[in-house]
């Protein structure tokens, strides 16, 4: 039952362990809706075609959040076109008839960059295959900063790109993606945080707040990142914290 005493819905949540897909469940479940995870830990691996089984029985939307163990651009375009056609698959034989797929701000521009052709196999499988697709393109989240900090150290120095980045709560991914499997229409929707930072300094920011001497060092983007083509565009939603509002309610400390 929901909060508007409406029947709650049955949601899929492939990836309901992840940082989004934990807080979409959670958002889901204090709604009043039912979550039914598909992910590894929950029993479900969406390599295996044969894996969802019936759970998708009652579903009105799957929301797709799901995302590779590496980041190699061959076995990541092979597991997203692979999870794609299988939740798509299953999603037809249950007769769900909608599939909400998260994918970030940019990419077709992004082609100069490995993952981003990765991640826009994702989105175009899903485009392709899934009954009642829809987008929604977020910019880099508020841990982003801090996980590519942990993707590129190595002997006391991160090497980390000089690129512009608007960043958004994964709160608020979390929440907008919950609005679009949830809601009677609707499209494509495209979200970014309240104002541009560049990478490195939030890097830096991070670092300092958490008392890290790490070296970070500036090395040079892919030509089209660098040039601002992660940025949301003027037609997006644009929800705050400021990452450094983020920033300082994780941490405790009040950045620069
Ligand atoms: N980082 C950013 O700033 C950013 C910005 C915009 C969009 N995105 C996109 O947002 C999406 C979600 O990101 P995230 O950070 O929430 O990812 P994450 O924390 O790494 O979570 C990935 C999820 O995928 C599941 N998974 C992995 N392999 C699986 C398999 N074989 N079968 C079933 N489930 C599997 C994992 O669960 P198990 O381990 O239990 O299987 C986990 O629940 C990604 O597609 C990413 O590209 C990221």
């Amino acid at each position: 039952m929901t909060m508007d005493g409406s029947a709650g819905l049955r949601l899929a949540v492939a990836g309901a362990s992840g940082l989004i897909g934990s807080q979409v469940a959670s958002l889901a479940r204090e709604a009043g809706h039912e979550v039914v995870a598909l992910n590894r830990s929950a029993g479900v691996d969406l390599t295996d075609p044969d894996s969802i089984g019936d759970r998708l029985d009652g579903v009105s939307t799957i929301i797709d959040v799901t995302r590779p163990d590496g980041m190699d651009e061959a076995a990541a375009t092979d597991f997203f076109t692979t999870v794609s056609t299988t939740l798509a698959r299953a999603a037809r034989e249950a007769g769900v008839p909608r599939t909400v797929v998260l994918s970030i701000v940019g990419i077709e521009e992004s082609q100069d960059f490995p993952w981003y052709r990765a991640t826009l196999a994702h989105e175009r499988a899903t485009l392709a295959q899934a009954p009642g697709p829809r987008v929604l393109r977020a910019t880099q989240f508020h841990e982003f900063p801090g996980q590519v900090l942990e993707r590129s150290r190595g002997g006391g120095r991160a090497d980390i790109m000089d690129m512009p980045t608007q960043p958004v709560a994964s709160a608020e991914v979390a929440r907008t993606l919950l609005e679009m499997a949830t809601e009677a229409e609707g499209g494509d929707r495209r979200l970014g945080g309240p104002q541009p930072e560049q990478l490195v300094e939030l890097v830096r920011e991070w670092c300092r707040l958490r008392g890290d001497d790490v070296h970070v060092v500036a090395v040079p983007a892919a030509a089209s990142m660098s040039g601002g083509s992660v940025l949301p565009g003027p037609d997006a939603d644009l929800r705050g914290p400021t990452w450094r509002d983020w920033a300082q309610a994780q941490t405790g400390q009040r950045p620069a």
